[in-house]
């Protein structure tokens, strides 16, 4: 058996955030609200939140709010949102300046007979605990951490995170596995983003840096209409746009197996990109399945010891080589190259993949 020994920092950094994963369209929070205004053909209501006041300081509409980056301490003292009532009857509480691109947004749409409304923004940290407890509930916890951020650490405390949803030949369509029957109509709406100051958040393939997988309907506001477009012309996903991410974006060498197959493995290659993504500053250079010789009786147990009440049947290794920052991050030497860095997953009977353990 190889001995491991993981970087505390980063171990406790990542082992505290949840896996790649899927999408989120959640429930939104109970709130009230009194007055109303016009929005293309429809009447929304609206009233101002808690925290309508003029507030002294301008938030920073480019927080980033990721696995790694929790909502910024004292965010509300600067926060003004209003409330609106979607078309479903659901109160929806939006930072103010996102709301106005919004609906500016929502009426070009219309223009194109595309309907669109929201399902969710800001949530607060109790939203997100229920919502996580719900999903737990009825899905099960391993869905439930692939879908929905940890409570604090949710781009939807921001209030500039907004949820859509659909109204297509006048039934609304909100369901996540509904939506995503519509490429065209999303494909016309993300094209109109960037001019109101929204980006689309969770890009396709790119759940190894984002941390979650594709949602056609989240965006996020931005405030800034050239950045948001050159964000959207170059593909980006805002981590990459900011310079908080490391590049993860390379072959990977699945080898040969009679174990797995191929899919299985560039499974499994997307979990160690997803957590490596989370190591500051650090380039992947390679990334290959070191064989079918790793899944010993002997490396089985051991994966099993390191997680309570495991049942692995399978584990499979990869090896990686990568450089560390220029500047020392804490968790390695500055501007080092790190070879055969060792990642180990497992499976357990029911096929999912977990990466176990991480390090030399
Ligand atoms: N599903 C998104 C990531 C959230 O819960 O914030
Ligand atoms: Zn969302």
């Amino acid at each position: 058996m190889k001995r491991v020994i993981v970087v505390a920092l980063i171990a406790s950094i990542i082992m505290s955030l949840t896996a790649c994963g899927a999408a989120d369209n959640t429930s939104v929070p109970d709130m009230s609200s009194t007055n109303t205004v016009s929005v293309g053909d429809s009447v929304v209501d609206i009233s101002a939140s808690d925290n309508s006041e003029s507030k002294t300081q301008d938030i920073d509409y480019k927080a980033l709010v990721n696995k790694l980056h929790p909502l910024p301490d004292g965010w509300e003292d600067s926060l003004e949102t209003v409330m609106v009532k979607n078309s479903l009857g659901d109160d929806v509480e939006v930072e103010k300046k996102a709301y106005d691109a919004y609906l500016k947004l929502k009426e070009d749409l219309e223009k194109e007979n595309v309907h669109v409304d929201l399902d969710s923004a800001r949530r607060s940290i109790a939203d997100q605990q229920r919502i996580m407890d719900d999903f737990t509930k009825e899905y099960g916890a391993d869905y439930a951490l692939k879908t929905v951020a940890t409570p604090g650490y949710s781009e939807h405390h921001t209030g500039l995170a907004l949820d859509l949803y659909l109204n297509i030949d006048g039934e609304d369509v909100y369901l996540n596995e509904d939506m995503v029957q519509y490429p065209e109509i999303w494909a016309k709406i993300h094209e109109k983003l960037p001019e109101y100051g929204f980006i689309l958040r969770y890009l396709e393939d790119k759940e190894y840096i984002t941390g979650y997988g594709y949602e056609p309907w989240h965006l996020r506001y931005i405030d800034d209409v050239d950045a948001a477009k050159e964000i959207t012309s170059k593909g980006l996903t805002f981590e990459e746009y900011l310079g908080a991410v490391n590049t993860t974006d390379v072959t990977v060498d699945l080898g040969t197996s009679e174990l797995y197959t191929e899919d299985e493995l560039k499974e499994a290659a997307v979990q160690v990109k997803c957590k490596f993504a989370s190591f500051d500053g650090c380039m992947l250079q390679s990334l290959r399945y070191a064989g079918d010789e790793c899944n010993t009786e002997e490396n089985i147990k051991w994966l099993n010891s390191l997680d309570e009440g495991a049942e692995y049947t399978k584990v499979a290794e990869f090896l990686m080589d990568f450089h560390t920052p220029k500047e020392n991050s804490g968790a390695f030497d500055a501007d080092k190259d790190m070879k055969d860095y060792q990642w180990w997953l497992a499976q357990d009977s029911e096929g999912s993949w977990q990466v176990v353990s991480f390090g030399y």
